[in-house]
């Protein structure tokens, strides 16, 4: 495999039931993760994206929290509906998708 030139960074940290602050895993981040590993590969762009697990993000309350690096593009509030959007717009054309766009806010 190549070197890859783009990384799909999806956080899929799990807190406890009664930790201070929330995490991404109730809202069903393996999903998401999985969901982008196959949209990657059903658009035969594998040798040049990666998806890659991360633990926690800093954006907790507003997740699922996604990072498409580069261009850099911040995403909240991720669901497997917005994967391929995210794909085709932001990943294949460098677009940033306005309603998901994390807003300019303090790191959690
Ligand atoms: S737990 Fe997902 S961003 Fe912190």
């Amino acid at each position: 495999m190549p070197k890859p030139q783009i990384q799909i960074l999806v956080c899929v940290n799990e807190r406890a039931p009664d930790a201070r602050k929330p995490s991404c895993d109730p809202r069903g981040d393996l999903e998401v993760y999985r969901r982008f590993k196959d949209g990657v590969r059903a658009r035969g762009i594998r040798d040049h994206v990666m998806v890659v697990r991360t633990g926690c993000l800093k954006h907790c309350s507003r997740g699922i929290t996604v990072n498409i690096w580069p261009p850099n593009l911040w995403y909240a509030r991720v669901t497997l509906d917005d994967v391929d959007e995210i794909l085709d717009r932001s990943v294949l054309a460098e677009e940033e998708i306005e309603r998901l766009a994390m807003p300019d806010i303090p790191w959690e």
